[in-house]
């Protein structure tokens, strides 16, 4: 089949008319199979694969009708679509961002001893109240049916959203965004359909504009627990746009406590967004919406809009002192098909591809250009520079330089690269872009020591 796509849509929504994008499909990312998707929802690991439901319009390539797209996978890689999980209602109450458990001891009671329900969690969006919901599924996540009780969680406000609900103990714990009040709420349930108040976290940290989609788990550090709470700020990052923060710091059942002052960013790209990592999997893996609130709407498309991350591997390490999440993308060996190793590798490298896999060992300042978008060290920092990228100037908002502060040693970085997207991991940074280059090409300057490329 051929995946190329000419890109018409993008030439009546862009600033540049005329603007024409070859749209490739990726090869590590996941697309819906048509139209529109933002967040990543509902992530659930269950009976040996991976549920990804996702923020998306049937109907069209731009952000409305919001319903739940749904695909499975065993490996992340490889993706069966499913048909649509939830719908926006016949009054137009939209499904937004939410989560899904499996309730194993049927405590909702929606469904049997012998048979639990996979029960999603979501806003309903009407445009003028936000309130939570449940929907039951009982095969397991194919076909879901509404709670004829909705909504369970309703304080009528209209920016009351994104309810990331997992067990604790002898309970259910709800973390929920107060979206204007850059404060993320804790409720409990012995049931799923009654909720609680327990407390609430923040304002703290970024808040330059409203918070969204958290997520909230544990992860080790030197043998000790640590709760991770990670929060989705809508605008004003330093990074232009949205981006996501993270706090470290301890949960005890009722409430998030953290002794941290300084803002972590998840990403310094501008195209990571409400990241949401996989409940129940056997290592913890979080995938974002590779996009940005500010330009999301106007970003090149064909018969599709939007793209997800690649999922990562995320882990709790210390760095100069201090506790950072490091991701690291999940493997993606079974795509690879060439591989190249260059020592001391300077100026242009005889080869090309759309999809790379790059290991790039330093001992000093480099730059690596590949396929237009030029990654490197410079003084204290790491960037990813895409203004040689063409067809990136589709909105103000885009901005073509992100730097990382690097404030640790640091000897090799991994940058994958797909047709419409490069992602660097360099300790416990991470740099997310979309990109639509027309050129293939590698290039390397400064003190690369060694170079391993896999080509898909
Ligand atoms: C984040 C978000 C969520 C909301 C969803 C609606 O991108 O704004 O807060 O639930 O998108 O699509």
């Amino acid at each position: 089949m051929d995946e190329s796509w000419l890109c018409s849509q993008v030439c009546a929504n862009c600033l540049y008319a005329g603007i024409i994008v070859i749209m490739k499909r990726p090869q590590y990312h996941f697309t819906p199979p048509r139209n529109w998707m933002n967040d990543p929802s509902g992530l659930i690991y269950l009976d040996g694969k991976y549920h990804l439901f996702y923020q998306h319009n049937p109907y069209s390539v731009k952000w409305e009708h919001l319903h739940w797209g749904h695909a499975v996978s065993e490996d992340l890689l490889t993706w069966h679509h499913l048909p649509l999980a939830l719908r926006e209602t016949e009054e137009g109450v939209m499904a937004y961002s939410g989560c899904t458990v499996f309730d194993g001891n049927n405590t909702s009671g929606f469904g049997t001893s012998n048979n639990p329900p996979l029960i999603a969690i979501y806003t309903e969006a009407d445009g003028r109240i936000q309130a939570q919901s449940l929907a039951y599924s009982l095969d397991r996540g194919i076909n879901f049916t509404p709670y004829e009780d909705n909504p369970v969680l309703d304080i009528f406000t209209p920016h009351f959203r994104d309810p990331r609900v997992f067990w604790y103990n002898d309970h259910w714990v709800m973390a929920v965004a107060l979206a204007e009040e850059d404060t993320i709420r804790f409720y409990g349930s012995p049931d799923l359909k009654t909720w609680e108040l327990l407390s609430d976290f923040g304002p703290h940290g970024a808040i330059a504009d409203y918070w969204e989609c958290p997520d909230i788990y544990p992860l080790n550090l030197n043998g000790q627990t640590r709760w991770i709470l990670q929060v989705s700020v809508g605008d004003h990052t330093p990074m232009g746009g949205s981006g996501i923060q993270y706090f470290v710091g301890h949960f005890d059942g009722v409430q998030f406590t953290t002794k941290q002052e300084a803002v972590k960013w998840m990403d310094y790209g501008q195209d990571f967004y409400a990241a949401q990592s996989w409940l129940n999997a056997p290592q913890l893996t979080t995938i974002g919406w590779m996009n940005n609130l500010a330009y999301a709407n106007a970003s090149p498309a064909a018969e599709w809009r939007g793209q997800q991350s690649l999922p990562r591997h995320l882990s709790l390490v210390n760095f100069a002192g201090d506790a950072y999440i490091k991701q690291q993308p999940i493997p993606i060996a079974s795509h690879y098909k060439d591989y190249w190793h260059f020592d001391k590798p300077r100026g242009e490298l005889d080869f090309y591809g759309d999809a790379l896999d790059i290991k790039a060992k330093f001992s000093g300042e480099f730059t690596i250009r590949v396929n237009n978008t030029v990654i490197g060290w410079v003084h204290d920092s790491l960037f990813v520079d895409r203004s040689a990228s063409e067809n990136i100037k589709f909105h103000p908002e885009v901005s073509t330089r992100h730097e990382a502060p690097l404030f640790f040693a640091l000897e090799e970085v991994r940058i994958v690269v797909d047709t419409h997207s490069v992602e660097v991991f360099a300790g416990p940074l991470t740099i997310s872009s979309l990109v639509f280059p027309t050129k293939q090409e590698l290039w390397v300057g400064g003190e690369v020591n060694s170079l391993e490329v896999w080509r898909s």
